[in-house]
């Protein structure tokens, strides 16, 4: 089985904790895209989405599915998202795609975060994939200059400007041990918007996509 043929069976898996009637928060990648596909094929008996990424909300709205804001629901019973390392205690890399920002603010309303991955996601310590952070531009210097301090090696993603209008710093070289701590210590760097790490809100339920179908951890 492939790695995309590996993410599209965790995507479907994921249809089974959506409930009738409800407002289904979605994630942004190409496991994510798969789901989407999954949840058009349910989309009369949900009363829509709330979307991560403008990514998102273009396949979202091609395949017919509501996009509602965020601001506009008070409550969100689940949210749906790949990651791009998760370790044993459900705490992920995420920002690959560079829309972490809004995944963790559509993850931090949901009840639920179901996280779908092929089963290479899958790490003992985060920090192998380097650690997204997203930066106010006029900051990204300033930002680089205290990750060097951590021991990251920061690289600027070239040409990648986020839907919020910021820049994404990759953090290399980081062999994370602490992850609610770091999370935090970075998130109090003057010009961080926010990391790729989470931790504070890790994932509830985790679909992991293998050769052999799909696992689920709760
Ligand atoms: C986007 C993300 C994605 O969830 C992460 O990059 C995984 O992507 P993919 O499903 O394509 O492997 O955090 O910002």
């Amino acid at each position: 089985m492939t790695q995309d043929e590996m993410k599209r069976h965790a995507a479907w898996a994921a249809l089974q904790f959506i409930s009738k009637d409800s407002i289904v928060g979605v994630g942004t990648g190409s496991t994510v895209n798969h789901f989407i596909d999954a949840l058009a094929s349910i989309k009369d008996s949900i009363r829509g989405a709330v979307s991560s990424s403008e990514q998102s909300t273009a396949k979202l709205k091609q395949l017919g599915i509501a996009v509602l804001e965020l601001n506009d629901i008070s409550e969100l019973s689940i949210y749906v998202d790949g990651a791009d390392e998760i370790n044993g205690q459900k705490q992920m890399i995420k920002g690959g795609g560079a829309a972490l920002t809004r995944e963790k603010i559509v993850a931090a309303v949901a009840k639920t975060f179901v996280c779908i991955v092929d089963s290479s996601k899958q790490v003992a310590v985060l920090g192998r994939f380097p650690l997204p952070i997203e930066v106010i531009p006029m900051a990204s210097s300033y930002v680089s200059r205290q990750l060097v301090k951590l021991g990251a090696r920061p690289v600027l993603r070239q040409g990648v400007i986020t839907d919020n209008g910021n820049q994404i710093i990759d953090a290399h070289g980081l062999h994370i041990t602490d992850a609610l701590a770091l999370e935090q210590q970075l998130n109090n760097i003057v010009g961080v918007v926010t990391n790729g790490l989470f931790a504070r809100r890790p994932a509830d339920i985790v679909l992991v996509g293998s050769g052999n179908g799909t696992q689920i951890i709760k």
